[in-house]
């Protein structure tokens, strides 16, 4: 099989001579791509490429299509008004796409039917006035189309179009129960809803039947269900049968209070039906133990089965994930518990072909691999994982039974291959980094690990290790540490735009990038063991981190090192401050990090902290781990220079942390600086923001580590 390296590459990969380093412009220019998706007959492949001109302030979005049988790419379209494209037969280019605008202009959207191969012949299926997205659409055996789509919908129903709503005279906001507001959003009285739709097969053309069907929300008069769970529920939270007969969508359990439960449940309904005919196939006390979060309800290829994971606790968003299967019938559910002991919690699901095996990804060792399971598996059954490296970000069983798989790692934004079921890869298609030349010369050499004992757990605890260009183990560099969030996740094998490993590391450091108490991937004893113990666990495991980077790699120059994290990695850093970790680091970066552990409950997840911190906020005595763990009582220690970012927009982590922080660092006159921005939430997405994000950042930290000649760190 032919893969697309171009010549120049190759050359850039064979010289011995310096390879440059990737600049955060570089990394946030470079090509993004989404998720390769083949049509039914596994010819071809499309995916989305964006680029970004700081030049121009402006990115642009265009399709790629690979040629699955010779691997040759080719542009399928640069029209940026298809958003989504989804293969729905009857013929395997058949295709229907949303065109992100409408002839009205109105805020709202457009379906197209075409033929993949001549996209300028498509035509207009129905347009839609609200701004629908997630598309989900099969034919149905007389030919006509039944397609999912999600938006908000006012609590009568109807779908929401901001575009077109009444502006109220006063921006009051009145809430007499928790819940005000979630990630960057306050809660309004609209909720996301699933509808679904019949588009008529005509004379060649299609055309809209009807009126779209909410099966979630309007008709319920008490609180509304909301599907896909906001902030970060798509398509993947509903599904549509083969047939286009049944549509799954899952909501959170609306008799808990929303704000300290993650509870959810599956509800499957006729596509025919509406709200009042959904049924749960999950409900708490139906299976033992299951009484938390699903995700990811998924029609067998037959349409007859169900499978979807589900947590046990009921109020604990990173217990572990476990697969259930279940027929199709509401009447007859027989739900089973598949290879219930298996100690991962797999987060992404496919059908085989023939339904008999599910693909499912785990995290596992710092990598997220895949794993077939047989339907079947008995509790005890232990998945042996087909792929090694990576963290995918889709994957797709093919007519042939391969799997698609995109997947990033650290030095790659982007591959794309397959895999059989035996683990075998049979077509390597694309990878970014022999490709993009803002990643030229990264490769798998630029990594590294290692094991190593703490006193707070029994098993070895893992860390990476990230080269800079041009590494040479003669010399030395400055540590650059990094703390992930959660604490509930961990450092993967993976590419990221907002830490990127890499880009840290090019600025001539040291990267390391340890798995402490609370990561996942290493057994659910470990994720769960961080609860009520943030200031001991995962900070003993980072003493040792660093005690063994000190003592085991002559390369990094522990006395200029610099420590930096978000979130819980935020928290941590606020914490070393006040701690022994905190002198053993010339510079401490904090972004969107909690100070005053007692000003918890201004989160909007209480379920999230009620859970972390041991239980509720009751007083918060020196017993409490609320109080216990709180950063600001060694406020007498704070001494390390300190960068401290916090944005706006940030609910999770209100911006009073950032601040309350930045002010006790300058009344103490320790060295300190305060980035904000008025648009970003926990995260810092918009790439001019990440520019100044890391621009100021890397002014920091190179200063104060000695990698930077300025005559000071502002
Ligand atoms: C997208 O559609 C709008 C009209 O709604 C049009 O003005 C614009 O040129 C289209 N963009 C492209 C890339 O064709
Ligand atoms: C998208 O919709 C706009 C407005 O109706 C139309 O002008 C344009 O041709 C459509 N583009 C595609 C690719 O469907
Ligand atoms: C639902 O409520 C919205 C906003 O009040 C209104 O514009 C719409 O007409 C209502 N829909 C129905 C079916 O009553
Ligand atoms: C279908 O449309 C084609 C051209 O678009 C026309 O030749 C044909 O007669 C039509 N058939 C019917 C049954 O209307
Ligand atoms: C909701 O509907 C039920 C049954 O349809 C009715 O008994 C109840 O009074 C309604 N509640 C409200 C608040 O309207
Ligand atoms: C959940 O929220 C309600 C208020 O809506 C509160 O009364 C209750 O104590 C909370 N329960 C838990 C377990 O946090
Ligand atoms: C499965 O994971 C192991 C590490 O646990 C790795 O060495 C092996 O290569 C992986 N297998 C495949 C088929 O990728
Ligand atoms: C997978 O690779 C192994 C080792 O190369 C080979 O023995 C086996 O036949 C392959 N399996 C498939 C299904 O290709
Ligand atoms: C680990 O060692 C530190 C330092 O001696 C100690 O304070 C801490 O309590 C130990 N942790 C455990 C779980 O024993
Ligand atoms: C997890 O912890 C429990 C309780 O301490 C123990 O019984 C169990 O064996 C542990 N599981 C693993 C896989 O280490
Ligand atoms: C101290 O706090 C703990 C945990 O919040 C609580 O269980 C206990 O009752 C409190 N003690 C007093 C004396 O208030
Ligand atoms: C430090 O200064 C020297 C001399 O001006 C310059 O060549 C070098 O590029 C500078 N290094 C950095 C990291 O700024």
């Amino acid at each position: 099989m032919k893969s697309n390296i171009p010549t120049i590459a190759i050359a850039a990969l064979a010289a011995p001579l310096l390879i440059n380093a990737i600049t955060p412009e570089g990394m946030l220019a470079a090509p993004r791509r989404g998720v390769a998706q083949a049509n039914p007959s596994a010819d071809f492949a499309i995916y989305t490429n964006t680029n970004y001109s700081f030049e121009d302030q402006e990115a642009t979005t265009v399709w790629q299509q690979i040629d699955l049988k010779s691997g040759a790419f080719s542009t399928w379209s640069t029209d940026s008004n298809i958003t989504e494209v989804v293969f729905v037969g009857p013929t395997n280019t058949s295709i229907l796409y949303i065109n992100s605008t409408n002839e009205a202009g109105d805020g709202g959207i457009s379906l197209y039917t075409a033929d993949a191969t001549r996209l300028s012949d498509a035509k207009l299926a129905a347009s839609l006035p609200a701004p629908f997205s997630g598309l989900k659409a099969v034919a149905t055996t007389s030919g006509d189309i039944h397609f999912l789509l999600n938006t908000l919908a006012y609590p009568n129903g109807t779908a929401y179009n901001e575009e077109l709503a009444e502006t109220p005279a006063s921006t009051a906001r009145i809430y007499t129960d928790i819940y005000v507001r979630h990630w960057d959003t306050y809660l309004t009285p609209q909720r996301y809803a699933v509808f679904g739709g019949t588009l008529k097969r005509g004379n060649g053309t299609y055309s809209l039947a009807g009126e779209l069907t909410n099966y979630v929300t309007g008709k319920c008069n008490a609180t509304c269900a909301e599907s896909p769970v906001q902030p970060f529920g798509g398509s993947g939270d509903y599904d549509i049968s083969p047939d286009g007969s049944q549509v799954l969508y899952l909501t959170k359990n609306i008799d808990l209070p929303l704000a300290n439960f993650t509870s959810s449940q599956i509800y499957w309904v006729p596509f025919s039906g509406g709200v009042n005919d959904s049924i749960p196939i999950n409900p708490i006390g139906a299976t033992p133990g299951a009484e938390g979060a699903s995700a990811s309800p998924t029609f067998s290829k037959d349409g007859s089965k169900i499978a979807y994971f589900q947590m046990n606790g009921i109020y604990y968003e990173s217990d572990r994930n476990i697969i259930y299967v279940a027929n199709a019938d509401p009447n007859n559910l027989n739900v089973m518990r598949v290879a219930g002991d298996w100690d991962r919690s797999p987060d992404v699901l496919a059908w085989s072909n023939d339904g008999s095996v599910l693909y499912v990804a785990a995290p596992d060792l710092g990598r997220e691999r895949v794993f077939p399971v047989p339907v079947d598996a008995a509790a005890d059954y232990k998945p042996r994982n087909i792929t090694n490296e990576g963290l995918p970000a889709g994957m797709q069983v093919l007519a042939n039974g391969q799997v698609l798989i995109s997947d990033s790692k650290i030095w790659s934004s982007r591959d794309i291959y397959t895999v059989n079921s035996e683990g075998n890869v049979t077509n390597v298609y694309f990878q970014a980094n022999l490709v993009d030349e803002e990643l030229a010369g990264l490769g798998p050499e630029d990594v590294s690990e290692f094991y190593f004992s703490s006193n707070s757990t029994e098993i070895d605890l893992q860390s990476w290790i990230i080269y800079p260009a041009n590494f040479s183990a003669d010399k030395t560099y400055p540590l650059a540490f990094l703390v992930h969030g959660g604490p509930q996740g961990a450092f993967y094998n993976s590419w990221s735009t907002r830490w990127n490993y890499k880009v840290w590391a090019d600025q001539g450091y040291v990267v390391i990038a340890p798995n402490p108490t609370a990561s996942t991937g290493w057994g659910q004893n470990l994720t769960d063991a961080v609860a009520a113990h943030w200031g001991d666990y995962p900070y003993w495991d980072l003493v040792y981190a660093w005690d063994y980077v000190n003592e085991n790699l002559p390369y990094v120059d522990t006395s200029r090192g610099i420590s930096a994290g978000a979130s819980f990695g935020g928290y941590m850093n606020n914490w070393f401050q006040g701690h022994e970790m905190g002198r053993r680091f010339k510079a401490l970066v904090t972004h969107d990090g909690v100070t005053n552990s007692l000003a918890d409950y201004a989160t909007e997840e209480l379920w999230f902290i009620n859970h972390d911190e041991g239980g509720i906020f009751t007083s918060p005595n020196e017993t409490s781990t609320y109080y216990r763990w709180n950063p600001i009582l060694f406020y007498e220690n704070w001494a390390t220079p300190h960068f401290v970012v916090h944005n706006d927009l940030d609910y999770r982590l209100p911006v009073s942390e950032g601040i309350m922080l930045f002010n006790m660092l300058q009344v103490k006159g320790v060295p300190s600086k305060f980035l904000n921005f008025p648009d970003e939430n926990h995260w810092v997405l918009n790439r001019e923001n990440s520019r100044v994000w890391h621009r100021e950042i890397f002014k920091w930290i190179n200063y104060y580590s000695g990698l930077s000649n300025a005559t000071s760190p502002y």
